[in-house]
């Protein structure tokens, strides 16, 4: 079985559920304050992990409680752990989210020890790089350690997808050897400059045309997804009517999902079934890594839509 590698962040959560988002100036109650694992990074990692799939995770913690909880949960996700490194000089990275009563959210992060990730870190662990099948990054570390990860993968034909969240400034080289790049539609609109997306889609997915031609997928949270491979058909994969209480982490589900098709042979379609299925699952609970389904899960989800797994 194919074996993948993540290199990302790993963040401690901090969630307020909250009536409404606060407008600007404006100060809220919230009774509801709870602490989650979370981290594009690790968040991915786990939910790849809980679907059964051999994973293995590279980033670095700050030396303290949450550091230490954001690697115990990981283990628990049968994620192998080796590759996060302990550093004492930084804390851990935190988000603080605020969630409203239909699931809608807004993130603001401190990066912490997920910004002090190097080059020479990345050195460190290549062997995890190397010996593996699929590399998958998000970009909530910093950039260089993004490009050289990219160039390694590249450089050993590794199969790569960039997820790319947060939206940066990423190099039109770096892009051009990523294999699959996973997006929303914000992050498709900051990338290309290409705004309401919905009615400009072949207007964004030109200008990416200039420097990036493998796969492309768009997540459209309750909308569903689209991908569009090297003959720019666009297809639309809806995605599945629940109740739904926390998107976060959706998009991370998202990522799990598709990854288990592509490990399974399944073609780009059913990946992005599957990724919706692990989405709409996860939008179900609160939380980021407590709600992500394992496979016995998916598999009962996607039977009872009346897809075969
Ligand atoms: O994708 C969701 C994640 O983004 C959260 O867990 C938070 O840590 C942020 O990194």
């Amino acid at each position: 079985m194919k074996k993948v590698t993540v290199v990302g962040s790993l963040n401690i959560d901090h969630v307020l559920k909250v009536e409404k988002l606060p407008l600007k100036g404006e100060t809220i109650i919230s009774n509801n304050y709870n602490l989650y694992e979370g981290g594009k990074g690790s968040n991915q990692a786990a939910s790849i992990g809980r679907l059964g799939i051999s994973v293995d995770m590279i980033g670095k913690v700050g030396k303290d409680i949450y550091g230490e909880r954001l690697i115990k949960n990981l283990s628990k996700s049968n994620v192998n752990v080796s590759g996060i490194i302990i550093d004492d000089t930084v804390s851990t990275g935190a988000t603080f989210i605020t969630v409203d009563k239909n699931g809608n959210n807004t993130i603001v992060i401190n990066p912490g020890a997920n910004g002090k990730l190097t080059i020479n870190d990345i050195e460190s662990q290549k062997n995890k790089i190397i010996s593996k099948d699929i590399i998958l990054l998000q970009q909530e570390i910093p950039k260089d350690v993004i490009s050289h990860v990219v160039n390694i993968s590249k450089h050993y034909n590794k199969n790569i997808i960039l997820n790319f969240a947060p939206a940066i400034d990423t190099s039109n080289d770096t892009l051009s050897k990523v294999d699959y790049l996973i997006l929303n539609e914000i992050e498709i609109a900051q990338l290309t400059g290409v705004t309401a997306i919905s009615k400009n889609i072949n207007k964004a997915i030109k200008k990416l045309r200039n420097y990036y031609s493998n796969n492309i997928i768009i997540t459209l949270g309750e909308n569903g997804s689209i991908y569009i491979v090297n003959n720019d058909k666009i297809i639309k994969v809806p995605s599945y009517d629940v109740k739904s209480v926390d998107s976060t982490g959706a998009g991370d589900a998202f990522i799990g999902g598709f990854v288990l098709g592509l490990i399974e042979g399944r073609n780009i379609k059913e990946c992005v079934m599957w990724g919706n299925a692990a989405g709409s699952i996860t939008t179900t609970k609160l939380g980021a890594q407590s709600s992500f389904p394992d496979k016995e899960e998916l598999f009962f989800f996607l039977k009872s839509k009346n897809i075969n797994n």
